[in-house]
């Protein structure tokens, strides 16, 4: 091994297990915070799961703020909506409840507060190492792993350009991760948020950015989540398969924050911000193909990978074990329902018109640029072209 240079970070407190979540005033006590604000979102507050949190917390007697308008694929403006309920308060720490979204949130007004201005000026590279006040992450989806990440993923609504903001600032302090709050995520958002854990992980152990720790949270990650997608999938309240996605997500989160993401995520956050697609779907829909491209750059990684979660037999070859690493992540969409962009209804002139600035967006965000095999805005367009064509041909 060559010298190793590698800079780890994590929350400070990770609380893993069913039920987690009733211990979240223990949590706030352990590092003297008295007076969150939580934010989530509508849905959270309506179906009343907000409770699950905020139960515990008025039980130890602590007064609870409630920001509850964040918006799937969090835009600037809420994140100012946000700050502004933070400022009316005398608040100690934000606790972010919910999806991706709710979480992400969180962290941006963490971080807007702390620095003021707009939200684009925390763009990466910017190193947003500042937030006014901790964040606690108690993720209900399994998932984006944002509960243990240093980035938070904001869109520019003026721009229509989804941003990805990275830096300590967006580190939760603590993460409450309790796999029981899951139970309830509909079978479409369960198949997504499953493959963006996925592509997480695989992303992070085949990015050029891989260190010893990552890969070893990457590989664990994959195992627990390959043989369990389908069933969360098809049983909502499966226990053990909940279990299993729940920390996948977590662990997939420590990995590719500590790596990085790649093409996969560099592509499928313009689809995001142009055709609003949920972000797992939309990764869903590039990860076959993306993964195709790449083998050249990383095969015998990807061979590791496919024999590693079962899609190849250890017996194969290196090429054999990473074709059959495309062919499985195929079969998984099948399984899973994905539907193609057309299906989506994304209209064919509106993508293809995209497709040039969608690739001139995926390369600004750096994520390429981490790929084992790094693609030129022309073959981006071909990839965005691929995805189009090959997944309508393959019906
Ligand atoms: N910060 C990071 O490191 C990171 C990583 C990956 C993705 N992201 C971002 O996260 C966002 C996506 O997050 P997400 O995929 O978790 O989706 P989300 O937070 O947008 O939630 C999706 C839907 O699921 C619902 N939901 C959430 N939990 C539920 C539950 N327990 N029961 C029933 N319904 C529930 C929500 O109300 C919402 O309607 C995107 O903006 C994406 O870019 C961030
Ligand atoms: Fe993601």
């Amino acid at each position: 091994m060559t010298a190793l240079t590698m800079n780890f970070a994590s929350p400070r407190l990770m609380l893993v297990a069913g039920g987690a979540v009733k211990q979240i005033a223990d949590v706030l006590a352990k590092f003297g915070l008295r007076r969150p604000l939580v934010v989530t979102d509508p849905f959270m507050v309506k179906s009343g799961h907000v409770r699950h949190c905020i139960d515990p917390l008025e039980a130890a007697r602590l007064s609870v703020g409630v920001f509850s308008d964040t918006v799937p694929d969090p835009t600037d403006t809420v994140v100012e909506a946000g700050v502004a309920v933070l400022r009316e308060g005398d608040y100690d720490c934000l606790i972010g409840f919910g999806g991706g979204s709710p979480i992400d949130t969180a962290k941006a007004m963490a971080i807007l507060a702390a620095g003021g201005g707009k939200m684009r000026d925390y763009k990466a590279p910017f190193a947003a190492d500042k937030g006014a006040l901790p964040v606690i992450a108690i993720p209900t989806t399994a998932g984006t792993g944002s509960e243990c990440t240093r980035f938070t993923v904001i869109t520019d609504v003026e721009r229509d350009e989804k941003m990805l903001i990275a830096g300590l600032g967006a580190l939760p302090l603590a993460a409450v991760v309790d796999y029981e709050l899951t139970y309830s995520v509909p079978a479409r958002t369960t198949a997504d948020t499953g493959v963006d854990s996925l592509t997480h992980a695989l992303e992070a152990y085949v990015s050029k950015r891989a260190n010893p720790v990552s890969d070893a949270l990457a590989l664990s990650a994959m195992a627990l989540i390959a043989p369990n997608i389908r069933i969360a999938y098809a049983e909502p309240r499966n226990a053990a398969a909940r279990e299993a996605m729940m920390l996948g997500a977590t662990e997939a989160g420590l990995a590719f924050s500590n790596s990085s993401v790649a093409l996969v995520h560099g592509m499928s956050r313009p689809i995001g911000a142009h055709f609003h697609v949920p972000h797992g779907l939309s990764n869903a829909m590039l990860l076959p193909a993306i993964t195709r491209f790449s083998l050249p750059g990383a095969e015998a990684r990807y061979a590791t990978v496919a024999r590693h979660i079962g899609f190849a037999a250890t017996t194969d070859s290196d090429a054999a074990a990473a074709a059959r690493l495309v062919t499985g992540l195929e079969e998984l969409n099948r399984d899973l329902a994905v539907p193609t962009p057309s299906e989506y209804g994304i209209k064919e002139a509106d993508w293809n018109g995209k497709m040039a600035l969608m690739a001139a967006q995926a390369l600004a965000s750096g994520s390429p640029g981490n790929n084992p095999r790094v693609p030129s805005a022309e073959e981006i367009v071909g990839l965005y072209r691929e995805v189009w064509t090959g997944a309508t041909a393959n019906r």
